[in-house]
């Protein structure tokens, strides 16, 4: 979980100052995914460095520190020029090892640099490699698992340099050896001007600068030929892919003499999108490699069922939209655009006039879906409560069982699956580890997989059958904020989908469906009371628990928002279910506790006053959050924050906004990082 960032120009003259600015800047587009730690490792020079060709600078901390340390840095000249250069960075997010300058990367395999790597995942067989290569004269200097890679790359170069082997082979044969997740990017003072990059899961993408046309808007897979099975003991030899292909070998470049070309290798399209929109998603076990500025992609074997192509793909996204602009964080400009990203989600799916509803990505599947025997939707944190939040409104449109999974859990369980299940995995960033090994433990189960993601070309959204966009527009802050009302009301779609034919459900359908098209303006009316709430933050933000308290509908919204208190204040919070109060969390009620209750005009009104006056009963002092207009509620408290009325399976969008605006301003208060929480990242793409 981390971002790893490369930049190859080939034939495009940069001064090294311009180079590090790439890949500083480029990291810092990346570090919501992982931030305790920073490198770069670029071309050096035998006079910038007196022992090596490849300079390493690495730095505990954020981005910022590791560009001070650049800026820092005696022995390298940042006016040269090169027509060619390799560099590759990362921002960390440590699984093995503490935060330090020498857990950073780049890993190298030895002092002299020879071999660097930057890694996103974890090796989970790691130690076998590591003491296979200890007996074998390696020395270690971090603790990472990442280490073993470039030992490991060194080890096989030492073992097969006299026969020309190349970069890219070298690789192969190294990840061949691994078990787990990764995405590599790796350079060598062996191979000058060349970089391999690899991934496994964990995402990559490569972005393509070039000033003339390309050869081609797709790149053939080139497969080594003759796979064979190489064991750390049998010295690798015979490895796999010995120049010899069984098609025909292509490459890309920019058409014309010259083949003047920048390549982009990151985690994601954020990083990239300021330099070039034509971008190549690589898969499982992809290994890309330039060389002579030209770029090929290549695979041990192939699949029946595998595309032998990759595609060039135009990305639509703006740079705006992953820049700030006037708000102070990213979370707050997420929180805002949300009058805009819901509508984002319906647009081209929902029409008003005749209350018709289409899901372009699953609309093929829409008869086998119909025909399934139980509905699964499995996912982690705010993506899981955005299904707590549709539950209850699918059992109702689909009338079939709905199962609501944590992935983590659902995968300890080893829970039955069968061919006539149909499983959701809802997943903003379309990357989390646990839902994705959620999403492969079904399919190999036959159940039909369903992508709901907001990041396109995401593991997620390739690995399902079919699936959702949810159109929400990059997310940078780590609190999921607009991602989660958008998922909601992709869900909501797809139950109004479900119960398109059935007649006696046709009120209900079209009552939501108006009820959707009000909802931005709704919004906006929700957003007008950021004031109000900055003043309701100034009186807790010192507390050291907040209890959240609401059910039918809104128990979603009481999960969400103490997701959202914890993430960001690092305040104890809890989201409570009403109902539940009297068999346990009504013991933490009392004078000094701070309680806020979600109570809206919907069925479960009346039980919910009951919960409001248990807590007032045990001198509880609870702020409200309400309808407006309803002033019989509103004068049951103290305190209370009043967003519109909507229709009871939608009030949850309304109601959460609040609680976004609230943990955002106590976090403001508290003087902490509100897009970077510590100990968090944005993509969890480990276990
Ligand atoms: C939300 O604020 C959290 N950062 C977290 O719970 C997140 O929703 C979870 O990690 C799942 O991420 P995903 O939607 O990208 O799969
Ligand atoms: N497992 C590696 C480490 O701890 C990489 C972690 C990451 O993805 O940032 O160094």
């Amino acid at each position: 979980m981390c971002g790893i960032f490369a930049y190859l120009n080939y034939l495009v003259p940069a001064t090294r100052k311009e180079i590090l600015d790439i890949l500083i800047n480029g990291l810092k587009r990346l570090e919501y995914r992982g931030y305790d730690s920073a490198g770069v490792g670029f071309d050096g020079s035998i006079e910038d460095c007196k022992e090596c060709q490849i300079k390493l600078i690495k730095s505990q901390g954020k981005v910022c520190r590791l560009e001070e340390a650049v800026q820092k840095c005696k022995d390298v000249s940042f006016e040269k020029s090169f027509d060619i250069h390799v560099g590759i960075a990362h921002t960390r997010w440590a699984t093995h090892g503490e935060p330090s300058d020498v857990n950073s990367h780049p890993q190298r395999s030895d002092t002299s640099n020879e071999f660097i790597l930057v890694h996103n995942g974890i090796i989970t067989n790691y130690k076998d490699i590591k003491s296979f290569l200890m007996k074998k004269g390696h020395q270690f200097e971090s603790e990472t698992d990442t280490e073993v890679i470039a030992k490991l790359i060194k080890h096989l170069y030492g073992t097969h340099k006299d026969s020309n082997i190349t970069f890219r082979e070298l690789v192969e044969i190294a990840i061949q050896q691994l078990e787990g997740a990764f995405a590599l990017g790796v350079t060598s003072v062996h191979y000058p001007g060349e970089i391999v990059v690899t991934r496994r899961g964990s995402p990559l993408l490569i972005g393509v600068k070039s000033q003339t046309k390309l050869t081609t808007d797709h790149i053939p897979i080139l497969y080594s030929k003759g796979k064979k099975d190489i064991s750390l003991h049998e010295e690798h030899r015979g490895f796999i892919g010995s120049g010899k292909r069984n098609e025909e070998q292509t490459e890309f470049h920019p058409i014309g003499p010259n083949k003047i070309v920048e390549y982009f290798f990151a985690s994601d399209a954020s990083a990239v999108i300021e330099h070039t929109n034509q971008v190549i998603f690589l898969e499982d076990d992809d290994v890309a490699a330039v060389k002579n500025g030209c770029l090929t992609i290549h695979r041990v074997s192939r699949n029946v069922d595998d595309s032998t192509i990759r595609e060039v793909i135009t990305l639509k996204m703006e740079i705006q939209q992953i820049m700030k602009g006037s708000f102070s964080s990213f979370m707050q400009k997420e929180i805002f655009e949300q009058p805009e990203s819901v509508v984002n989600t319906m647009r081209g799916r929902v029409n008003f006039a005749t209350n018709k509803v289409v899901l372009g990505g699953i609309k093929d599947f829409m008869c086998e879906i119909r025909r399934c025997r139980r509905l699964l939707f499995i996912a982690c944190g705010t993506s899981y409560h955005s299904a707590i939040a549709t539950r209850q409104l699918l059992e109702e449109l689909t009338e079939l069982p709905v199962m609501v999974e944590l992935a983590s859990d659902f995968l300890d369980r080893n829970t039955p699956v069968f061919r006539d299940d149909v499983c959701f995995f809802i997943s903003q960033s379309g990357e989390t580890a646990d839902t994705l090994m959620a999403l492969r433990y079904c399919k190999t189960r036959g159940a039909l997989i369903v992508g709901i993601t907001n990041v396109v070309g995401s593991s997620i959204s390739r690995d399902s059958h079919c699936g959702v966009h949810i159109n929400a527009g990059p997310e940078i802050g780590v609190a999921s904020t607009k991602a989660y009302t958008s998922q909601f009301i992709a869900l909501v779609l797809f139950g109004l989908i479900m119960c398109e034919d059935r007649i006696s459900m046709q009120e209900r359908r079209n009552e939501i469906i108006q009820g959707l098209k009000t909802l931005p303006e709704q919004i906006k009316e929700v957003l007008k009371m950021d004031e109000q709430i900055h003043k309701l933050a100034l009186e807790l933000y010192q507390q050291k628990s907040l209890l959240v308290m609401g059910r039918g509908y809104n128990y979603a919204t009481c999960l969400e928002g103490a997701l959202k208190i914890k993430e960001l204040t690092y305040m104890h919070s809890e989201g409570i279910l009403a109902g539940e109060l009297k068999h346990g969390p009504l013991a933490l009620v009392d004078k000094a506790m701070p309680v806020i209750m979600v109570i809206t005009r919907d069925l479960v009104y009346k039980k919910c006053i009951n919960a409001l006056e248990q807590v007032k009963a045990r001198q509880g002092e609870p702020i409200l959050i309400c309808n407006s207009g309803d002033t019989d509620t509103q004068s049951q408290a103290n305190k209370s924050v009043s967003v519109p009325l909507a229709i009871d399976c939608l009030q949850g969008i309304l109601t959460c906004i609040p609680l976004q605006l609230l943990s955002l301003h106590i976090a403001e208060l508290r003087k902490l990082d509100v897009d970077c929480p510590r100990n968090l990242a944005k993509s969890v793409t480990v276990e």
